[in-house]
């Protein structure tokens, strides 16, 4: 990311907690309002599939008008709102830096290649983040219209109900998500060993295709784990709340909290987070 730097919020330290507690639901209630007009626009996307261009951005990475006109709508809604915001969002504003002032992180749409070909596994993520900390996320499920969403301190929920992640602590049990990483073979020697010895004594993997929803599942229960070697601050700032405030845990895959930057992300319920971990480190 650039040194592009946030503005907005100049206030935003002498906030006492309730006026902090206010904040984030009217942020959240803005990217909730700008996450159903792109859905808008996804949708009506989603009916002319055929018509559609597809842009090469890189192997095996294609985008369409629908991913940067969604964003364009997110845009206005959320900077009518909060003019002096900054929006980081995958297509447009992508250098923007999320370290000061009032930044919402976009992704308006995750899972582009299951969108392109009618797979119905695709979202819109946004995530609100004050003074370097996401205070608020929805992530848009476009297909299934499931929404969930999280506020700092107040919990995560799917379709207004409080949500929490899964109890089940045994790995034998264990379903588990990831990503591939296909836009970074590099690390694919290290992923296939890590895929086989997840695979092998879990009671399985998943590759869905949509980070977000990806956390999402972990976030209510659906995943005990997931991990995925590269995401972007826009595939998971929403998603990492959403998770944190189910009670769950996310990390890199050093164990370490993870910032609002591109890396690893490693996500669970805390016992399946812990056995994850140790079984992703490369061999020594
Ligand atoms: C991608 C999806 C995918 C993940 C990739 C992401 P996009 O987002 O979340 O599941 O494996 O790392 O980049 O490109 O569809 O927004
Ligand atoms: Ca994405
Ligand atoms: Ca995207």
């Amino acid at each position: 990311m650039t040194s592009r730097k946030a503005r907005g919020g100049e206030n935003a330290s002498q906030a006492t907690p309730y006026s902090r507690a206010t904040e984030a639901r009217e942020l959240l209630a803005a990217a909730v309002r700008a996450a159903d007009a792109a859905a808008i626009v996804i949708r009506d996307g989603a009916r002319r599939l055929g018509t559609l261009d597809w842009e090469k951005k890189s192997h095996a990475d294609f985008v369409s008008e629908v991913d940067r006109s969604a964003e364009a709508i997110i845009r206005e809604v959320l900077l009518g709102q909060y003019s002096a915001a900054i929006v980081m969002g995958e297509e447009l504003t992508p250098d923007a830096v999320a370290d000061e002032g009032l930044v919402f992180i976009v992704d308006p749409l995750d899972g582009t290649t299951n969108f392109l070909h009618g797979y119905p596994e695709y979202a819109v993520s946004i995530a609100a983040v004050r003074s370097g900390e996401i205070a608020a996320g929805v992530v848009l499920n476009v297909p299934t219209g499931e929404r969930f969403t999280a506020l700092r301190g107040e919990g995560a929920r799917r379709n207004g109900e409080r949500i929490r992640v899964s109890k089940i602590t045994d790995p034998s049990r264990a379903l588990i998500g990831t990503g591939f990483p296909f836009r970074h073979p590099e690390v694919l020697p290290l992923w296939q060993a890590q895929f086989a010895r997840v695979m092998l004594v879990t009671s399985g993997v998943r590759r869905a295709g949509a980070a977000a929803l990806d956390l999402c599942d972990v976030a209510c229960g659906r995943f005990e784990a997931f991990w995925e070697l590269r995401l972007a601050p826009w595939d998971f700032a929403a998603g990492m709340l959403m998770i944190q405030e189910a009670n769950g845990i996310v990390t890199g895959l050093d164990g370490r909290p993870v910032a609002l930057d591109h890396g690893p992300i490693v996500a669970g319920n805390r016992a399946m987070h812990e056995w994850l971990l140790s079984n992703l480190q490369p061999d020594t």
